[in-house]
């Protein structure tokens, strides 16, 4: 079975970007399971004198990331751009940068927002500190904007068009995964 990390740049209960990832969930192959990463929270915040200690959450990431054959992330945007907490976390991901735990892995970025744009400032920023990092990025976006009308009260996704768009850019996810192209 091939795994895909999905990871949610909002920590926020009730969170669109979490129901982006669900839908994406029912959207894989059979042979391909979508895994979400729920270990935000307890990032610490970057320091590089904390580097050496590795923090277990840290530690954590890092481990999951590499069991990865692939990534993606769902971001919102906050002030045209990538959540602090996010970020935050790939700083730590990126590190150390000749051999991180992103480096070559295969990561799609999608997002949704509230507002008319649907995050794709966020996406933007978040695909270029990707390849900054040396993730193969899909280069692809998924803006989902006025997100509060795109889901039901129960979280599923009442979009078509946006659930066509997830799966192209989920199947391009799955063909840049090393393994299944050697399947
Ligand atoms: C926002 N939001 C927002 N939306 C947007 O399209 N562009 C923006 O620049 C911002 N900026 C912003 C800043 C801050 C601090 C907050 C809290 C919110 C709205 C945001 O996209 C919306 O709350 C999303 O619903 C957040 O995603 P989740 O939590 O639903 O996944």
């Amino acid at each position: 079975m091939l795994r895909v990390l999905a990871i949610n740049g909002s920590l926020r209960q009730g969170s669109h970007n979490a129901a982006l990832i669900r839908a994406a969930a029912t959207l894989l192959p059979p042979d391909v399971e979508l895994v979400e990463w729920t270990g935000l929270r307890d990032i610490p915040p970057y320091s590089e004198d904390d580097e050496a200690l590795t923090p277990l959450a840290v530690a954590a990431l890092r481990r999951t990331l590499s069991a990865a054959d692939a990534v993606l992330i769902s971001t919102p945007e906050y002030n045209s751009s990538i959540p602090g907490v996010l970020k935050n976390a790939l700083d730590w991901a990126s590190r150390p940068f000749p051999h991180n735990a992103l480096r070559g892995r295969p990561v799609a970025v999608v997002g949704a927002s509230t507002g008319m744009f649907g995050a794709v400032f966020a996406q933007g920023d978040l695909r270029k500190v990707l390849g900054t990092i040396g993730a193969v990025v899909v280069d692809r976006e998924l803006p989902v904007p006025h997100a509060h009308e795109r889901f039901d009260s129960a979280g599923k996704l009442t979009d078509d068009d946006v659930r066509a768009e997830l799966a192209d850019i989920l199947r391009e996810l799955v063909a840049a995964m090393p393994r299944r192209a050697v399947a």
